[in-house]
């Protein structure tokens, strides 16, 4: 079994945005900007969006964090997303879900310019991604390609089984495995809380990828030997051992599965750190416009 590395890999690609904007400094232009936008307390958000400002400051993007009350209405939010679609030096930005229940989150997906939706989210992108068109790629699939690729894993002509069908992971995911693409070329199967002979169904793919929100659902019982493993989950469960109170479990039952894989990410330096490194890439993508 060998791990899949994500905290290097994605250092790779800092290191490699981190070059480039050194090259963009040097013309005396303007560097890539982020803005986030964080409405509410939501702790894991919180975290996520922490990150997100560092990994900015690290290679070098301006950043920007907005903070909108728990209790702001969706008008309120909108006309923040009309602001930030119409300042010419945020690059791209991102609304940070899940959003409080009173928003409905479609509509500010919507309001989002397409040329700034660096998360991906919007129709006209997804549409993009589906026809095979320049497009910002939602952060965890693209991550997930690149570490595929970083690793030279083989798909062509593999079955690969994406275990979840979230606008945000499975769905795209399941796109890009399929296409005429290194990597890519697999045939994929879109599994979810409704398919009927799961396990069976998981123990046939070459490459399983794990989106289901559920931790550690997938057991060695469910994996084929020798199958690539991919955990997207990051569930954050209470631990009074730990420092921060909790600890971070994946979908996947580490422990129980990895001496059956070839490759297998772990929930943490996994696809979580190819994450935030797609996120720079499509930041990086905006300034250049695509
Ligand atoms: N919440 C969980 N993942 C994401 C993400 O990739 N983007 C945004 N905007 N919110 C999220």
């Amino acid at each position: 079994m060998q791990l899949l590395d994500g905290k290097s890999c994605s250092q790779q690609i800092r290191q490699e945005i981190a070059q480039r904007v050194a090259e963009i400094k040097a013309t005396g232009s303007r560097v890539p900007h982020l803005a986030a936008v964080l409405v509410g307390n939501d702790g894991a958000s919180e975290t996520y969006v922490a990150f997100k400002v560092k990994d900015c400051q690290e290679v070098g993007f301006d950043s920007t964090l907005i903070r909108m009350d728990e209790n702001i209405s969706e008008q309120e939010l909108l006309d923040k997303i009309g602001e930030l679609n119409a300042d010419d030096s945020i690059d791209g930005f991102i609304v940070q879900l899940p959003l409080p229940a009173h928003i409905d989150e479609n509509k500010v997906i919507l309001a989002i310019d397409p040329k700034k939706d660096v998360d991906g989210f919007c129709p006209e992108n997804v549409g993009n991604l589906i026809l095979g068109l320049p497009t910002y790629v939602s952060a965890t699939p693209n991550g997930i390609m690149e570490l595929l690729r970083r690793y030279q894993i083989e798909t062509e002509g593999k079955h690969c089984v994406v275990l979840g069908r979230s606008n945000i992971v499975g769905t795209p995911m399941a796109i890009l495995m399929s296409r005429k693409s290194n990597p890519g070329n697999a045939t994929v199967t879109i599994a979810h809380s409704r398919t009927k002979n799961l396990a069976a169904l998981c123990r046939s793919a070459d490459i399983l990828i794990v989106a289901i929100g559920k931790t550690e659902f997938v057991t060695a019982d469910m994996v084929k030997d020798g199958a690539v493993v991919i955990d997207v989950g990051q569930t954050r469960v209470r631990d009074s051992s730990k420092k921060s109170g909790f600890r971070m479990v994946g979908d996947v039952d580490f422990d129980k599965v990895k001496d059956k894989c070839s490759y297998i990410t772990y929930v943490t330096g996994g696809v979580g750190p190819m994450t935030r490194a797609s996120l720079l890439q499509n930041t990086l993508k905006a300034h250049s416009r695509l």
